[in-house]
């Protein structure tokens, strides 16, 4: 990589140690859903492809969208991948592959839906830790159209083949070829179904008081950690935001946050990514960001996202110590080479929503790219 950006982003381009991984500058792709898996789950060569462009651009480290770990009820997308089959292994083990060709280091992105199942092809029924309707209407970007379902109350039994399907989608993820595996546990998912009150009405030792909704998200890190049995890393991402609700905030503050992050970090974690709106924001009345207060309470290298795709609230962050890397989404879809644009001292392709219009899918992105003479092809 050419450092003439060095002396401006001098923290963005230092590079950090993720665990066992080297990681050259503080970049990250954030996962980002695009729904371009074949019927069947199996990533494409399109992926393949897509997921080389970060590597080659220059991203320190790539998480993948949210794939879904077993062949029941997790899948919420249409085209959405998985890595339960053979076939989906071998899929994400041509894209891990094209990643390592091009030197970069790649994570795959575990997520469980519970009752925010858009499309499913295994099952009509959707679980939840209690039968409530979410609120919000399904994403049009995402094939989805009008509320979601009434979801079926998960038994005890249930909850622990969940669990059980976490551990196995690891190992599954070491066996492609991940360098790590990071838990979806925000944005409304199931984990984060469990965690708030409104969606978790259970009275048994998975409801209730605070440690009590934090058991799932406790269960599926303690499997996670299991499953990659120490051939890669293991993380969680979380929020407090929803899709359905931005402004959504933690009943109990800084001391809800004080006690999930050192959860985490307590069940064998080795990196936490914190997923807000607003990356610089803070929270609680601390003046810290949540990306801050995850570091603090958890004591563990700390992603952070949200509008970090702006350079100089990315060197910010980092240069406050809030975060060790800067996770950049939409800027990413915008410009795969994001770092290589910044160490040149070049202006990065800026993000259009055209580009994930009207659905999210990769080719929507391609059909933009060709469109306007934008090219990143290797
Ligand atoms: C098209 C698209 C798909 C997304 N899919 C996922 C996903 O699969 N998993 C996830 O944790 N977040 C997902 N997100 C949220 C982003 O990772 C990120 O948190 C959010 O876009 C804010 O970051 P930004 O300001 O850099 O875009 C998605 C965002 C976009 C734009």
């Amino acid at each position: 990589m050419n450092n003439i950006g060095a002396a401006r982003w001098p923290h963005i381009l230092s590079p950090f140690r993720l665990g066992t991984l080297e990681l050259p500058n503080r970049s990250v792709v954030a996962p980002m859903t695009r729904i371009s898996a074949d019927a069947d789950g199996v990533p494409t060569a399109q992926m393949t492809e897509h997921y080389s462009a970060f590597a080659r651009g220059g991203f320190g480290l790539i998480i993948t969208e949210g794939t879904h770990p077993d062949l029941t009820q997790s899948q919420g997308y249409r085209d959405q991948p998985g890595i339960a089959t053979p076939a989906q292994i071998e899929g994400w083990r041509q894209v891990t592959n094209a990643v390592h060709d091009e030197g970069g280091r790649i994570i795959l992105q575990l997520m469980h839906a519970g009752a925010l199942v858009q499309d499913n092809r295994y099952t009509d029924e959707t679980i939840a830790p209690s039968a409530v309707q979410p609120a919000g209407e399904m994403a049009a970007r995402y094939y989805g159209d009008g509320p979601f379902k009434m979801p079926r109350a998960m038994t005890r039994e249930e909850i622990s083949t969940v669990v059980e399907s976490f551990g196995t989608a690891a190992q599954n993820a070491m066996e492609a070829g991940f360098d790590g595996v990071e838990i979806h546990g925000a944005n409304g998912y199931l984990p984060v179904q469990f965690l708030t009150p409104e969606t978790n009405t259970r009275t048994d030792e998975y409801g209730g008081s605070l440690e009590n909704r934090l058991r799932f998200h406790r269960e599926i890190m303690v499997a996670v950690v299991k499953g990659v049995a120490g051939r890669g890393l293991a993380g969680m991402r979380i929020s407090q935001s929803r899709s359905s609700d931005f402004s959504f905030k933690w009943g109990g503050g800084v001391e809800d946050a004080r006690a999930i992050f050192a959860a985490l970090a307590a069940d064998g974690a080795d990196f936490i990514h914190v997923s807000t709106h607003q990356g610089l924001g803070e929270e609680f009345g601390t003046g810290r960001t949540l990306a801050g207060l995850a570091r603090e309470f958890a004591n563990l290298p700390i992603i952070a996202c949200g509008k970090l795709e702006v350079p100089d609230n990315a060197e910010h962050i980092l240069m406050a110590e809030e975060a060790d890397l800067v996770a950049i989404a939409r800027g990413a879809i915008g410009d795969p080479s994001w770092p290589n644009k910044l160490a040149a001292g070049e202006p990065p392709v800026a993000f259009d929503p055209e580009m994930i219009s009207p659905f999210a899918t990769l080719d929507a992105t391609d059909e933009w790219r060709a469109a306007n003479g934008v090219s990143f092809e290797g």
